[in-house]
C-alpha cells in the first residue's frame, strides 16, 4: 500500500546509527530462553542481581506515602548532595550540588551533554571501541563523530598521539569511557593527564562516562575531572545501573560545570521533567546506606572474572584481555579465520552460547567477541566449557 503519510526529520537519520546486526545473536537467544530452549546468555550487560532489598523497599514505602507527584526537575537536594559527597571523596575534586543533575540513567545524561554543548559542524571524538549507542547519541544535534581507536595490539590502551592526530579546529569535545566497555580498561592517571593536556590546550569539552566507576578489580579509579583546570571542562556521567544493580530504575547523572544547570533544566523541561520521586528516595538510599551491597557486587564479579579467564585460556589459540574492570572478557578469535559476526552465530548454532562480536563496538575490535560474566559461577563455568569445546571442534 502507498504510504501517504508526511516524512519523518532528517534527524532521524542521525539517531538510527550502525552496530545493530551485532545484537541479533542476543535476541535470538533470549527468545530461544523465553521458550525454555538450553541457552546461556554471555551477551549482556544487565547484572544478574537483583536491585538491593532495602533500596526496593525504600521505593515501595515512597510509593505508599505519595511520592507520586512531579520532583525536582534537576534531582532532589538531598539525592545531588549525596552524588556530590560521592564524588568528591572518590575523586577528590570539591563537588557541590549545583554540579550536580539527576537524569534518568547514564545513556540519558549523555544524551543531554551532547545536545547543550555539540552541534551542527562541530567534530567530536571519541575513543573507541565505545559503547554501542555512542554513534547516534554524540550526533544527534548535527555534530560529526571522529572515532579514534585504542589499537587492540596495545591492550586496547590509549594511543595519545592519534587522538591528537584528530583535532582539527571544528573540534569541541573528545568523549572517554573509563573504565571502558568493552574492553575493561581503565584508565591510568597518566593517560588522563595527556586527554587533559589536549583538551586544555585546544579548549575542548570532555565528556567522560565513569558507569564502572564501582567495579574496578585491580588499582583505583581516576576521573579527570579532578585534574588541574579540568573541572570547568569536563561532564562527567555516572549512575546506578550497573553499581547497584539497578538498569530499570533509571537513574543517572551529571557533574558539570555549574554553568550547564540552566541549560539541563530547559532541556529537561522538554524531555522528561525529571525523575520520579519514589525512585529519587530509592537512589539516595543505594548511594548512602547501600553502598555495602555494591561492593558484595563487585567482589563477585572479580571471582567470575578470574573464573572466566582460566577456564577460557584451557583453548588453545583464544588470547584473552583481563579486563581491570567492568563485567565483560575479550577474547580475540582471529586465529580462528572467520568472520566474527559468522563466528557468533556459528558458536551459538553449536553450543546455545550467545556473546557479541565486539566489532560492533568498533573497528579497534574487529575480530574480538565480547564475553559478559553477568552469570552466576556454575552457569559461566558451563558457558566457558562449550566456548572451549566449539573451539576445539573447529579445523586447524
Ligand atoms: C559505557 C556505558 N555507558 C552507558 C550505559 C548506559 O547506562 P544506563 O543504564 O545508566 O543508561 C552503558 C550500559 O551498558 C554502558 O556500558
Amino acid at each position: 500500500m502507498k504510504n501517504n503519510s508526511p516524512g519523518v526529520s532528517s534527524f532521524t537519520d542521525r539517531i538510527g546509527g550502525s552496530g545493530a546486526a551485532a545484537w541479533d545473536i542476543h535476541i535470538i537467544a533470549s527468545e530461544a530462553q523465553e521458550r525454555g530452549e538450553d541457552v546461556i546468555l554471555l551477551s549482556i550487560g544487565d547484572p544478574d542481581f537483583s536491585t538491593p532489598k532495602p533500596v526496593v523497599d525504600c521505593a515501595i514505602n515512597a510509593l505508599n506515602n505519595g511520592d507520586t507527584h512531579y520532583a525536582a526537575t534537576a534531582g532532589r537536594t538531598e539525592l545531588r548532595q549525596a552524588i556530590a559527597d560521592d564524588f568528591s571523596k572518590q575523586s577528590g575534586l570539591a563537588t557541590e550540588v549545583d554540579n550536580v543533575f539527576v537524569f534518568a540513567g547514564t545513556q540519558n545524561a549523555l544524551f543531554s551533554a551532547s545536545l547543550v554543548v555539540l552541534e551542527h559542524g562541530d567534530e567530536v571524538i571519541a575513543l573507541e571501541p565505545m559503547y554501542v549507542s555512542y554513534e547516534a547519541t554524540l550526533q544527534l544535534g548535527g555534530a560529526k563523530l571522529v572515532k579514534v581507536a585504542q589499537p587492540a595490539d596495545n591492550g586496547f590502551r590509549l594511543d595519545i598521539k592519534l587522538v591528537e592526530q584528530a583535532i582539527t579546529k571544528a573540534t569541541r569535545a573528545i568523549v572517554i569511557t573509563t573504565p571502558n566497555n568493552p574492553t575493561g580498561v581503565a584508565m591510568t592517571p597518566s593517560e588522563l593527564e595527556s586527554i587533559a593536556t589536549l583538551a586544555i590546550k585546544h579548549n575542548l569539552w570532555v565528556i567522560s562516562d565513569e558507569i564502572y566507576t564501582d567495579i574496578i578489580f585491580d588499582g583505583e579509579h581516576h576521573s579527570i575531572a579532578a585534574l588541574p583546570n579540568m573541572a570547568e571542562r569536563t561532564i562527567t556521567i555516572n549512575g546506578l545501573s550497573k553499581s547497584h544493580a539497578m538498569t530499570g530504575w533509571r537513574v543517572g547523572w551529571t557533574i558539570a560545570p555549574k554553568q550547564l544547570a540552566q541549560h539541563f533544566d530547559n532541556l529537561t523541561l522538554c524531555m522528561l521533567y525529571g525523575i520520579p520521586g519514589f525512585v529519587q528516595e530509592a537512589a539516595l538510599l543505594a548511594l548512602t546506606d547501600e553502598r555495602e551491597a555494591s561492593i558484595v557486587m563487585r567482589d563477585t564479579y572479580k571471582k567470575r572474572r578470574d573464573l572466566v579467564c582460566s577456564e577460557l585460556a584451557k583453548a588453545k589459540k583464544l588470547p584473552l584481555l583481563k579486563p581491570d574492570a567492568a563485567m565483560y572478557v575479550m577474547a580475540d578469535i582471529r586465529a580462528y579465520g572467520m568472520p566474527c559476526h559468522d563466528f557468533c552465530h556459528a558458536l551459538y548454532n553449536a553450543t546455545g552460547v550467545s556473546v557479541l562480536d565486539a566489532g560492533a563496538f568498533g573497528s579497534s575490535a574487529d575480530g574480538w567477541i565480547r564475553i559478559s560474566f553477568t552469570l552466576g559461577e556454575d552457569t559461566l563455568k558451563t558457558g566457558c566449557e562449550r566456548i572451549v569445546a566449539f573451539l576445539a571442534s573447529l579445523p586447524d
